[in-house]
């Protein structure tokens, strides 16, 4: 008696180890531990075990394995899943275990999934294009998906992750959702591509990579005001219209681009009206859209080329300065040459009185030359250069003097007058033998007189 209690209490005890060696754990081994499915993708599991058995098998509403003895590993698998719900466990029956304690199962999670039907992307109660800084709504629909839980939407502009969303709820059928994203663009959205994404993350066990199914992009417009980043003054060539004014100078943007309009002297002005030297002031540019008006000032200086306008001739007293006479208004100012028998001279000079003649002037800037040609006439004082002595015969007058015995400059041509013993002498009356002795001629014009002494001997004919 106390024998076979003994070896009762060791059956007990070696019961009682094994089953603390397993300890509540059922012996059982499924690979994969956790069975991720496309929905009507295929999935094979396998569940084995090293422990001796009654039997073991796969219980599920499709792909079930019937109890067996003799097997160690039996596999559940499905070609076609088709559904969303299904939980299946493998079961065993254990040798060393009696009545409903002899029977254990371990579960296998399954999740069967699903890609979206389509990702799509649009705008909420919004008609393009958008304004800057106003705060719009766009919605991304993603249709027919499974299980919502494993879902992230994701919001991109162009590269840039903006926002993701994730779905707490449970459901293990395909849903429908929306996801909306509030946005403000500004002017550098101009143009900007938004997407959604739809990524599925079912885990180590999942597709890898991730399936992820995209919207459409949707490229945004933004309208936003004018602005003139700098303007800057202008130097156009007569000529030119304010159509020319070079875009890079003044830089505006805009969108819609701007019309551009200009004002001078309180009024709207052409600008497709070439503008003349007279046109150079103060003008203002504007820049408008359907958003607002900028505007900002320029100083536009007209640029023409010289025009010279001389006149045929010119007086200058000698040795006194001669300065240009007459002065080209171009602009910007021009350079003056002037040439004498076609070399270069100082256009402001002392003249000497045999200067006179054909002079040219040139006046240049980038925009032009204009020629002249006048004569200079240098006024000067009579000169005598020489005077001779002289032997006319009687009957001659003085006025016969020879032009060979004395040299008169002057401009204007001097006057030339006699002189006698200290009085004027008539230089057309005919001389007599009496007459002979000291004369003084006198050259006189308007800047001065001067005179000479010489012997006159009237010798008888
Ligand atoms: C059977 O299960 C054991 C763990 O219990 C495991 O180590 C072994 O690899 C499995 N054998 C097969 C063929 O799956
Ligand atoms: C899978 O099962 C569904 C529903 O029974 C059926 O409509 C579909 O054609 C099957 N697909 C394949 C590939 O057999
Ligand atoms: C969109 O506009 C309609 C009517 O114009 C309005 O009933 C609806 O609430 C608006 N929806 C949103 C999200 O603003
Ligand atoms: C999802 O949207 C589609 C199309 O609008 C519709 O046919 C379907 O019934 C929706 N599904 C659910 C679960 O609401
Ligand atoms: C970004 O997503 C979170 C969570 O979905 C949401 O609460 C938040 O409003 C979103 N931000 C924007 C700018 O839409
Ligand atoms: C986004 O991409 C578009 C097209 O590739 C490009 O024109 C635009 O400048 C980009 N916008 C931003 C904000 O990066
Ligand atoms: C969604 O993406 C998966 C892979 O990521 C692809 O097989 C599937 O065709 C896509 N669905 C749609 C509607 O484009
Ligand atoms: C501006 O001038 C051009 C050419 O002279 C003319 O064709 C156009 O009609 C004018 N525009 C306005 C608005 O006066
Ligand atoms: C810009 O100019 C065009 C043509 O002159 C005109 O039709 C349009 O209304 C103007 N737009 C604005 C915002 O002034
Ligand atoms: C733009 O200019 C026009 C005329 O110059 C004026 O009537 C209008 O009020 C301006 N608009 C804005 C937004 O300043
Ligand atoms: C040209 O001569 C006239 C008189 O003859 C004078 O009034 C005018 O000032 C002169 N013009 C120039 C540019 O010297
Ligand atoms: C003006 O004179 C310069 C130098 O004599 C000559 O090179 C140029 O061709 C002339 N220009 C005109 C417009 O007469």
């Amino acid at each position: 008696m106390a024998c076979f209690t003994m070896l009762l209490l060791q059956l007990l005890i070696s019961l009682l180890l094994i089953s603390l060696s397993h300890g509540d754990q059922c012996p059982l081994h499924l690979d994969p531990r956790r069975a991720v499915v496309r929905y009507g993708g295929s999935v094979a599991v396998t569940c084995n075990t090293s422990d001796a058995h009654k039997g073991m098998g796969w219980e599920a509403s499709e792909g079930g394995v019937p109890m067996t003895k003799k097997q160690n590993l039996i596999t559940w698998r499905v070609i076609n899943l088709t559904e969303w719900d299904i939980n299946p466990y493998c079961y065993i029956n254990l040798n060393y275990k009696i009545g409903d304690n002899s029977q254990c199962e371990v579960k296998l999670p399954v999740t069967v999934y699903k890609t979206p039907d389509s990702v799509s992307i649009s705008t909420v109660n919004h008609t393009e294009p958008m304004k800057e800084g106003q705060q719009y709504e766009l919605q991304c629909d993603v249709h027919d998906v499974a299980p919502v839980q494993y879902l992230t939407v994701k919001w991109y502009k162009n590269q840039t992750l903006l926002n993701q969303t994730t779905f707490s709820d449970t459901d293990k059928t395909p849903v429908n959702k929306t996801v909306t994203l509030l946005i403000r663009p500004d002017r550098a959205d101009d143009g900007a591509q938004y997407w959604c994404e739809a990524e599925l993350d079912l885990g180590a066990e999942g597709p890898q990579p991730h399936p992820k199914n995209s919207s459409k992009p949707l490229s945004i417009t933004v309208y936003f005001a004018p602005i003139i980043q700098f303007c800057r003054d202008w130097s156009p060539f007569t000529e030119t219209s304010l159509d020319s004014y070079p875009l890079n100078v003044y830089s505006v943007e805009g969108n819609p681009r701007p019309n551009i309009s200009w004002r001078h002297k309180s009024s709207p002005f052409n600008s497709s009206i070439p503008l003349t030297r007279f046109d150079s002031g103060l003008y203002e540019i504007i820049a408008r859209n359907d958003l607002n008006n900028v505007s900002c000032f320029i100083n536009i200086i007209v640029e023409y080329p010289p025009e010279l306008n001389c006149n045929k001739s010119y007086e200058v007293k000698e040795k006194t300065l001669f300065k240009l006479p007459c002065k080209a208004d171009g602009l910007p100012k021009p350079e003056y040459f002037l040439y004498k028998n076609g070399k270069i001279i100082q256009h402001d000079f002392y003249p000497n009185w045999n200067d006179s003649g054909l002079y040219q002037l040139t006046a240049h800037n980038q925009h032009g030359t204009s020629n002249s040609t006048f004569t200079i006439n240098i006024l000067h004082a009579p000169i005598i250069q020489f005077c001779r002595d002289w032997s006319p015969l009687t009957e001659t007058s003085l006025d016969s003097y020879p032009l060979n015995l004395y040299s008169v400059e002057g401009n204007p041509r001097p006057d030339i007058s006699w002189r006698h013993k200290s009085s004027p002498f008539n230089s057309s009356i005919p001389l007599t033998r009496f007459d002979s002795g000291l004369y003084e001629i006198i050259a006189r014009n308007d800047l001065n007189n001067v005179s000479c002494f010489m012997n006159i001997m009237v010798e008888c004919k």
